[in-house]
């Protein structure tokens, strides 16, 4: 048979710091009934200085390695990080992330497919899984975007939080309950300044002092890329069910990338799944960017809301312009 990638453990880690809308509204001309009729968000997690993504990285990486039953040192051939705020622009900060793991002798490196960075990852670890170049690969979705927030920007700087989450894949057959059953991702760079960090790359370079010191922050067009957001993640889904067989009448569990629950809501319209079906968890964490999948799965995992062989559809989008949407069936796993 087939090898395929199973869903093997699950973890997630949240920094300590809880911001409420009521504290935003302190800072910036906005109001909790702004924020939460706008975006369904209530409350996101900062890191506090000194706290990186590596940090926020390690912790869910251990908790995934135990929800499979592994631990610190554990036989892991690659580990994947996927974050738009690594530790540094260079090195990578997967490396580090796998060291303080003790998995000594794993690949590790760092993937950039913003928000879309885990439904990418996963694409990528199961396809070294498939390919027979790994057995495990720990997956991690790790992100501290209150580091990259314009603090003169009150529109980003309510959406984003902090957090991280892992998955550890190990190789199995596709008819076991957590196989990755297929990937539908795009993109298009024609749209790149929608979503964007202007300066601080090779295009504008970090220099004694920066043309703009807002070009060092992140950037958004929200009106263009909500809508774009709703039919990229549709038409990926739509295309990624059509080519696996699935109904999307026999989808249990919508996973979308919590950007905006007012996105999450649009997208279950336009692929006609009832909104009982569509797990949410952006009223507590925000838009967690690269984590926001894994945090949405461990949340839902943690509720019980899964049960073994349902069927999942994960689908996000991101800067780039970027998108992809996987199926897979449930595992029964625990998360930590
Ligand atoms: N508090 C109060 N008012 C705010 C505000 C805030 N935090 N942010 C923006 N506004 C104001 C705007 O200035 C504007 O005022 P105006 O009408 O006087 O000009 C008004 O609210 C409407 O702004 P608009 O941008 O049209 O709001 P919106 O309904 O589109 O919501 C977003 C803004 C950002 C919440 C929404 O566009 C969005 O979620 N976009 C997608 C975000 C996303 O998914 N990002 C990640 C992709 S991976």
């Amino acid at each position: 048979m087939t090898t395929t990638a199973v869903l093997a453990g699950l973890g997630a880690y949240l920094p300590p710091r809880r911001v409420s809308n009521e504290e935003l509204s302190e800072r910036f001309d906005t109001s909790d009934t702004w924020i939460r009729s706008r975006t369904g968000i209530r409350q996101r997690r900062w890191a506090d200085t000194g706290i990186s993504t590596g940090d926020l990285a390690y912790e869910a990486g251990h908790r995934a390695l135990k929800s499979a039953g592994l631990g610190l040192g554990a036989p892991i051939d690659t580990v994947v990080l996927a974050t738009t705020t690594p530790d540094h622009p260079c090195p990578a900060t997967a490396p580090d992330v796998a060291s303080r793991l003790r998995l000594t002798s794993a690949a590790a490196f760092d993937i950039s497919a913003v928000c879309s960075g885990f439904v990418y990852g996963l694409m990528v670890a199961a396809s070294t899984i498939e390919a027979g170049h790994a057995e495990r690969v720990l997956l991690i979705g790790a992100e501290t975007y209150s580091t990259i927030l314009n603090p003169e920007d009150r529109t980003t700087s309510v959406i984003f939080g902090d957090g991280a989450g892992a998955v550890l894949l190990r190789s199995g057959t596709p008819d076991e309950p957590g196989a990755l059953l297929g990937f539908e991702l795009g993109s298009d760079g024609s749209q790149k300044e929608l979503i964007c960090i202007p300066a601080g790359g090779s295009r504008q370079r970090s220099t004694y002092r920066a043309p703009d010191p807002g070009d060092m922050y992140f950037t958004m067009q929200g009106k263009k890329v909500f809508a774009t957001a709703v039919r990229r993640m549709g038409e990926s889904s739509t295309a990624l069910l059509n080519r696996v067989g699935w109904s999307i009448d026999s989808v249990d569990h919508l996973v979308g990338h919590q950007a905006n629950l007012r996105i999450l809501h649009s997208l279950a319209e336009q692929v006609c799944i009832d909104r009982q079906r569509v797990v949410t968890n952006i009223e507590q964490v925000g838009n967690t960017s690269a984590a926001s999948i894994p945090l949405a799965l461990a949340h839902a995992a943690a509720q019980e809301r899964f049960k073994i062989g349902d069927r999942l559809l994960l689908t996000a989008f991101g800067g780039g312009l970027t998108w992809g949407s996987t199926v897979l069936t449930w595992p029964g796993i625990t998360p930590s």
